[in-house]
């Protein structure tokens, strides 16, 4: 510190500096290290994060006090978090980061109440925040008072659960229960090889279990991304994941009382293009060809664009957002690649919390359906899909915001009553000429309505395609459910774009109220 006289104006401006240069300088060894882990500070990603010279910092003069273990030796500003508002793209936002090159990011007391510092500012200005978690977790020194200050985050998590959107940026390791806090949040997104989120680490697997596990495929940003269902992005560097966290905000509003970010709509492209025209064609003539559900979505969205959430995860049903009319619209469409779009546990599951964030923040859901019905098997059943498959229908039952579903293909069972029929409460239900709304597909149901007459006919195989064919006709169509009322009409691909425009029009005044309740009891 420089020789600095207290008892001038000028002495006391040169120390606000110099503590202030001190809070943001941090430790060069420990960032140097950080950056040799291809990780770059807190600071760092804030910067890259928020619009140029936006940052507002809060509490960087907090340090802990601490005397258990030598602590009061290492008191250093900030306490291992950085904390504040900014804005991104010019609407504001706050954010917290932590910060591994100080007390490696552990959270004690003052960490702790900066964080929800920022949490209460957020909920009470109906502000978004994002959190940088990059920690060691709960700080060893500080015992029970840094395992309070996470037991406060995560009240605030469910707090403002539904009423500001909540983002987790996962940058380094977030161990034991700091993972709660992301898992509370609306979206986690992950970095290659950079991240880690467990319960517990390899090194207590081992001695619990016996099972001998590496860091990456027990928590890294893949397993969680493609198996565990945990992140909603997997981010090929720290670049790539700040993006796509400004591209996701882009489409959200700050808080469920504001609407979703609209560009202006343009009327005059409602007539038939040559995009819309491609979809006449995207129908393979046999039932069983699969096709890119993408192919659809890419057709029928503003400019193509589609941000897809847990691309990863249970790729047999696909969510995401998208823009209609220059309004944000949130996506849920079966994937006939794989599967054959079939749904299942993690589908049911990774829908239906889509479906709930969409509805939380005012954002239309536009169901796009191709379902040949729930996966069969042990598996599934033993792993309780009646209850979690339930999760689905709980979720679009319960939405109010507009709700329209177009049946591309097959929609078959019960999956046709979950995946956005008119009976859950969807507003518009379209269906193109191919769709196929039964029962169940024609092989199945000629197998149990004429068991005997195949058994007994003289050439089963020549007597099954005929009853297949007679059944095809009556029923697998959209036909019956136009007849009576299922289906609003049955369109032309091609005029899907424009119908989708007028009927999120002629819904944006939707009013739709649930019965006074504390809260419902979603099968969990
Ligand atoms: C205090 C900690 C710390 C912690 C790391 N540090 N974790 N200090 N409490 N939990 C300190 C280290 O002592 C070191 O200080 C500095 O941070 C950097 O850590 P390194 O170990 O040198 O870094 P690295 O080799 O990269 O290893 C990172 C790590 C490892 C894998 C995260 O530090 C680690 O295993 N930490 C403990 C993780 C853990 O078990 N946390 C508790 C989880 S339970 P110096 O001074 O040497 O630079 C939990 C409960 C949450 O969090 C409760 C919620 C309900």
């Amino acid at each position: 510190m420089t020789d600095i006289d207290f008892h001038t104006t000028a002495g006391r401006l040169t120390d606000l500096a110099e503590r202030l240069s001190e809070a943001a300088t941090g430790n060069p060894r420990a960032i140097e290290k950080q950056h040799e882990k291809g990780k770059r500070t807190a600071r760092e990603r804030l910067e890259q994060l928020l619009d140029e010279g936006s940052f507002v910092e809060l509490d960087s003069l907090r340090r802990h006090h601490s005397t258990n273990f030598g602590m009061e030796a290492n008191r250093p500003y900030g306490d291992g978090v950085v904390t504040g508002y900014g804005t991104i793209e010019g609407r504001e936002v706050c954010v917290f980061a932590q910060d591994f090159t100080v007390l490696g990011g552990s959270l004690g007391q003052v960490s702790g109440e900066k964080i929800t510092k920022i949490q209460d500012l957020a909920l009470r200005t109906g502000r978004p925040i994002i959190g940088i978690s990059d920690s060691g977790g709960a700080r060893i020194q500080e015992g029970v008072a840094s395992l309070g200050g996470y037991s406060e985050i995560f009240f605030r998590n469910v707090r403002a659960s539904g009423v500001i959107p909540q983002i987790s940026l996962i940058m380094g390791p977030c161990a034991g229960g700091a993972v709660y806090s992301p898992a509370i949040t609306d979206f986690t997104i992950m970095v290659d090889q950079t991240s880690h989120m467990f319960i517990t680490g390899p090194d207590v697997v081992r001695a619990v279990t016996g099972e001998d596990v590496g860091m990456e495929e027990l928590g890294g940003a893949r397993t969680h991304n493609a198996v565990a269902g945990n992140a909603h992005y997997l981010a090929s560097d720290e670049t790539d994941a700040l993006e796509y966290v400004k591209h996701l905000l882009s489409y959200l509003p700050s808080n469920n009382l504001d609407e979703p970010p609209a560009y202006e709509s343009k009327d005059f492209e409602l007539d038939v293009t040559a995009t819309d025209l491609e979809l006449d064609t995207v129908i393979p003539d046999s039932a069983n060809q699969p096709y890119d559900m993408h192919k659809v979505l890419e057709s029928v969205l503003d400019d193509g664009e589609f941000l897809e959430t847990q691309a990863l995860f249970a790729k047999n049903i696909i969510t995401g957002f998208g823009r209609l009319d220059g309004k944000p619209v949130g996506v849920v469409a079966n994937q006939p690649m794989h599967f054959a779009g079939c749904l299942d546990i993690d589908a049911s599951e990774k829908a239906a919390r889509f479906i709930r964030f969409c509805d939380a923040f005012n954002i239309p859901i536009i169901s796009f359906v191709d379902v040949p019905g729930f996966l069969p098997g042990t598996s599934q059943e033993h792993d309780g899909i009646i209850r979690r498959g339930a999760k689905l229908i709980y979720a679009y039952a319960e939405a109010t915001v507009p709700k329209l579903t177009v049946v591309t293909r097959k929609d078959y069972g019960g999956a046709y009553c979950v995946m956005g029929s008119k009976g859950v409460g969807a507003d518009l239900n379209l269906a193109w000429p191919t769709a196929e709304i039964a029962v169940m597909g024609s092989q199945g149901a000629v197998n149990i309505l004429y068991r005997r007459e195949l058994a007994k006919a003289d050439d089963e195989q020549a007597k099954r395609a005929e009853l297949m064919a007679e059944y095809e006709e009556k029923l697998n169509n959209p036909y019956v459910a136009a007849e009576l009322g299922y289906i609003d009409a049955v369109i032309q691909p091609r005029e899907t774009r424009a119908m989708l425009v007028r009927g999120l029009r002629m819904n944006a005044s939707k009013r739709d109220e649930l019965p006074a309740k504390k809260h419902g009891n979603i099968p969990l």
